[in-house]
């Protein structure tokens, strides 16, 4: 595993399947994938899975996470806990590329109850193919990371 080609995939119980279908579409697409699951349907907390893969990215085993739960609301709140994580929830294909372009978001969140499989895709993509843009956009993100302590 190298940590510049690793997507580390977590979700909740919720979603499984959309898990499992961005897995196998960002492989195809040459990236190396840590998926921690869940891999069976019981109900398990989204804090866990959003920590668990935040820590992957915070450390630099991955280069990237994205994370998914019912709305993609609570699993991004846990993962933006972890100590240099910036996530956000998309629901649309332009705010997963400014996400990137201005926030240096290094994780996505999405809802299945939000998002369609086919949207859901098209979403990964315009995160992992949008560049950060640095400049102006380098100082904000140092102003959230300074509001870590
Ligand atoms: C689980 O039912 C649900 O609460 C969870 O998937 C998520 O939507 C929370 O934000």
């Amino acid at each position: 595993m190298t940590a510049s080609n690793c997507i580390v995939l977590s979700s909740d119980h919720a979603a499984i399947q959309l898990r499992q279908a961005i897995a196998a579409h960002i492989a195809a697409h040459g990236w190396e994938v840590v998926d921690i699951g869940p891999t069976t349907p019981e109900s398990t907390p989204y804090p866990k899975h959003g920590e668990a893969a935040a820590r992957l990215v915070a450390s630099g085993d991955c280069r990237f996470g994205i994370i998914l739960c019912g709305t993609g609301q609570g699993i991004m709140m846990a993962a933006n806990k972890v100590k240099g994580i910036r996530c956000g929830v998309c629901g649309d294909t332009f705010s997963a590329r400014m996400i990137r372009q201005h926030n240096d978001a290094n994780m996505l969140s999405m809802g299945v109850r939000v998002v369609g499989e086919g949207l859901a895709l098209d979403i990964v993509d315009a995160f992992l193919t949008a560049q950060f843009e640095g400049g102006r956009h380098a100082t904000r993100v140092e102003m959230i990371g300074a509001l870590e302590g």
